[in-house]
């Protein structure tokens, strides 16, 4: 019995890393991602595009977390999947994602310096 409950668990791991796996070839939509960052996000970022700065929010604007050469595909959907203290953990779904990510990647063009 413990050991089918073992071989399930496996399978289920699995699965997610398949789905995880293929999620990664998905491509974002900037446009979605701003309309959804303007949703879910933009109580504590500065979501906009030109805007920099904060508004007394300890969470940078995402066009500085955009323009920060630190800041990767890969390091936003880590950060993205990681549980935080500061920032709650939001549940966002692979397309969300996609989409949120490409959009603060996209701002990188707009930095001004
Ligand atoms: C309730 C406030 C709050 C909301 C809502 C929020 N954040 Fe944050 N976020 C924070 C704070 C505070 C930090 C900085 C502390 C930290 O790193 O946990 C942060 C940090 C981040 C960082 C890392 C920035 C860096 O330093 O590189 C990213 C990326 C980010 N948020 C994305 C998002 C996205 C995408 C959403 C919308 C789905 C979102 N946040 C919604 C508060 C928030």
């Amino acid at each position: 019995m413990r050991k089918l409950t073992i071989m399930i668990a496996a399978s289920a791991a699995l699965a997610a890393l398949t789905s995880y796996a293929n999620a990664e070839s998905m491509i974002g939509d900037p446009e979605a991602g701003f309309t959804f960052a303007k949703q879910q996000c933009a109580e504590c970022h500065l979501v906009e595009p030109e805007w920099v700065g904060s508004f007394g929010s300890p969470a940078k604007s995402f066009t500085e977390i955009g323009s920060d050469p630190k800041t990767t595909e890969m390091s936003l959907k880590v950060f993205l999947r990681t549980p935080h203290i500061a920032m709650p953990n939001f549940i966002l779904t692979e397309q969300q994602t996609e989409d949120v990510v490409a959009y603060i990647l996209s701002l990188e063009a707009t930095r001004q310096d």
